[in-house]
């Protein structure tokens, strides 16, 4: 896609001055008061290629200033008009899960596994954010996560590597559409690239072990999918694999990313990340930071000055040679080129109704909430219900949104009281939490028909630099679940959460539990709306949920042990450790409905095939029979898992291989086919190799990872 464009660039390139060519490879944070004149001066001679549209180094942390349309196109009409090439530059920002309307963390997305809405979503998410100038954002984020103690978990694709490149492609495909230079598009930017999730006890910001076998089957396949998608920029990560860090990393940011997935866009530093390295301890200068950077394959650095304040002397003494910055600079040119910005550098913003995007944020809450618990039928509430609501999450508004919400408004979005007492045809007695004065509370509780706790944990105990050395809610919701459960009241635990948390010692004293995770502008409503049973509850757990944060990591795609061990699969629980059960509280791929599904008929059209069959194009067909038996309409995720018992290299357990999320009427059965081909079947080895061996491959379909085998096929 971008090769059309080699051309032009080439000829904008063969009349640029080095100090212009420099200038492309450089980002700046957004001017503030203080700078304003020097930033425009910086850019009329051409020594900005692009603005970071925040302030500070954590931006999804602290409070942005809202975009104005006209300061941006000045600043751009200055690059256009004034600098000697009239190169226009690209705005980027951190529209990670919404602008002015707020979707619910990509965590939750995910949990929808509903492709077709995420995709959906981020049209709505582009359409806006494109209406205020924002050219590109830094999304998707597809750092694949085994520890949610780690703060970013949220806005990332949770623990499986499939779902996370299916995602990946709906969120590129979302933003960018058929064409991104239309002005309701944008650019997407695949990141962190690479190893991110993988930060030491989830602690932000630290080392990462990972070896090339893990590399290549658990955290390149989102990165594959992006760049197969479309996505023409790649922000390189903050961490260190293996002792190297990533950011003057040639083998990761050239070698694999553009010699192994084939990425033909331009590499984008993360805030700082090119100076750091002289704290991760490879560099001694800032120019040997800005030598090594570059030389790896990091085209633009983002805001610390490396390369702008280094670049030109390194090339004038021949330490760089001026290739490398052309180079540079045409990948930065062509996907210039490539979103139309020479064409339309300005935002010709108009005013818009964002109702269908509310609309829109609605469905997609409501598809990402997951039902977790629910004895004897507690839910869904009857309409007329007199309900006791409790907890801290009552009257909340910020939390629902989510960390990375830069553009979203607390004072717009309903809290799940004011959801409540609209929907509800019966009396709702609430307390922002119910600890405190226990005697009202306490009351209500009698006089309530049932018992339901707002419960959750803060938007900002989320994010970047949010790690949390326990995954749980306060002593105090505990405290009070445990009251409320002492009523002997039904009890219903509604959780407002970014990250899993732990589990045991909270759900059993819950009758019922959703988990609504920060779902954007809606939350409120959609978790009104499942409560009563207007929405069936369809989301799945894209992450386990352990039963005690120092279980972590816990994670479905395990090996197999050499010992009966495997306890996420029920094998000798009590083996792995003395004190405590490590299994799964909830399973990868968990989640309830108001209705009961059934699966039955498992066949596979043909249960061998040969090698080369499977690498001419042929592929087993696979369907299974599944059946509503319970009460209400309802949407199953069927899930398609295999496991390949003897292979060169060991093997996960299971696999999630495919999914398919449809609606299943009462009564109704469905046939869910399924295809695995040559690229399903097999895995890479160390080396980037993709292999696909003969033997045995067990099939498992179910609605979570421990779905039963149902079908071994054969590759012969
Ligand atoms: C931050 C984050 C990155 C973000 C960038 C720009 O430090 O790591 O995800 O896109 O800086 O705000």
């Amino acid at each position: 896609m971008l090769s059309k464009f080699e051309k032009r660039a080439e000829e904008i390139l063969s009349k640029m001055s080095l100090k212009e060519k420099i200038g492309q490879l450089n980002q700046l944070e957004t001017p503030v008061a203080q700078n304003l004149e020097q930033v425009k001066e910086k850019v009329r001679q051409g020594l900005v290629g692009s603005i970071l549209m925040c302030v500070g180094a954590t931006a999804g942390n602290d409070e942005q200033g809202a975009i104005d349309v006209n300061f941006y196109n000045e600043l751009q009409r200055i690059a256009v008009e004034e600098s000697p090439s009239g190169i226009p530059m690209i705005f980027g920002r951190d529209v990670i899960h919404g602008h002015r309307t707020v979707f619910p963390i990509p965590l939750a997305m995910t949990a929808s596994f509903n492709t077709d809405l995420i995709e959906k979503s981020y049209e709505c998410i582009a359409r806006e954010a494109a209406n205020e100038s924002v050219h590109w954002t830094f999304t998707p984020m597809l750092d694949m996560c085994r520890d949610p103690r780690w703060g970013r978990i949220i806005e990332g694709t949770g623990e499986d590597p499939f779902v996370g490149a299916k995602v990946a492609e709906a969120i590129v495909k979302g933003l960018q559409g058929d064409d991104v230079s239309k002005s309701d598009r944008m650019l997407s930017c695949a990141k962190h690239y690479i190893g991110y999730g993988a930060s030491e006890g989830g602690r932000d910001y630290h080392r990462a072990e990972i070896s090339d076998y893990s590399l290549h089957n658990n955290y390149l396949p989102a990165f594959r999918s992006a760049i197969k998608a479309g996505a023409k920029t790649v922000m390189s990560s903050f961490n260190d694999i293996n002792g190297q860090p990533v950011t003057s990393s040639k083998y990761y940011l050239t070698d694999i990313l553009r010699g192994q997935l084939g990425f033909d866009g331009f590499v984008v530093s993360d805030f700082n990340a090119v100076i750091q390295l002289m704290r991760q301890g490879v560099a001694k200068t800032v120019a040997d930071c800005c030598l090594l950077a570059l030389n790896a394959g990091l085209d633009m650095d983002m805001q610390d000055n490396c390369y702008i304040d280094n670049l030109e002397e390194l090339v004038k003494n021949g330490s760089i040679d001026i290739k490398v910055v052309d180079e540079a600079v045409k990948r930065i040119l062509k996907v210039k080129l490539y979103k139309g910005l020479f064409e339309n550098p300005y935002c010709n913003h108009i005013e818009m109704d964002r109702t269908k995007h509310l609309e829109a944020a609605y469905e997609m809450a409501s598809e990402s909430m997951v039902l977790l618990k629910n004895d004897n039928g507690v839910l869904p509430l009857k309409k007329d219900a007199k309900i006791a609501l409790a907890g801290p999450f009552t009257y909340e508004q910020r939390s629902l949104l989510g960390s990375w919400t830069i553009d979203g408004k607390a004072e717009e979005t309903e809290h799940f009281y004011s959801a409540l007492k609209n929907a509800s045809k019966g009396e709702i007695w609430a307390t922002s939490f119910g600890g405190l004065n226990w005697d009202s509370t306490g009351k209500a509780m009698d006089w309530a028909d049932v018992i339901v706790l707002a419960l959750g944990e803060s938007w900002s105990a989320t994010g970047e630099s949010r790690a949390v050395s326990d995954i749980s809610i306060s002593e105090n919701q505990k405290d009070l679940i445990r009251k409320a459960k002492a009523t002997g009241k039904k009890v219903v635990g509604v959780f407002f959460c970014g990250r899993p948390i732990a589990m045991q010692g909270i759900a059993e004293n819950l009758d019922a539990v959703i988990y609504a995770w920060h779902s954007g502008s809606m939350t409120a409503k959609a978790a009104c709306d499942i409560l009563y049973g207007d929405v069936v509850p369809s989301g799945k757990m894209p992450v386990t949920v352990p039963r005690l944060a120092t279980h972590i990591p816990l994670y479905y795609n395990v090996t197999s042990s050499g010992r009966p061990v495997n306890c996420y699969y029920g094998e000798n629980p009590g083996a792995c450790y003395v004190d405590s059960i490590p299994t799964p509280y909830y399973p990868f791929g968990y989640g309830l409905s108001y209705t009961e599904f059934e699966y039955e008929n498992p066949k596979a059209i043909k249960e061998e095939l040969s090698l080369n069959d499977l690498k001419a194009g042929e592929s087993f067909k696979i369907s299974v029979c599944v059946k509503n038996t319970g009460n209400y309409d309802g949407k199953e995720t069927v899930q398609l898992y295999i496991h390949d018992p003897v292979a060169s290299m060991m093997r996960p357990l299971r696999e999630l291989k495919a999914f398919e999320k449809t609606e299943i009427l009462k009564g109704e059965a469905k046939n869910i086919e399924f295809s695995l081909g040559f690229d399903d079947l097999g895995y890479y080895l160390s080396n980037g190799e993709y292999v696909v061996e003969k033997g045995e491959i067990e099939v498992y379909i179910g609605s979570n990872c421990l779905a039963e085998k149902m079908i071994v096929l054969k590759i012969s």
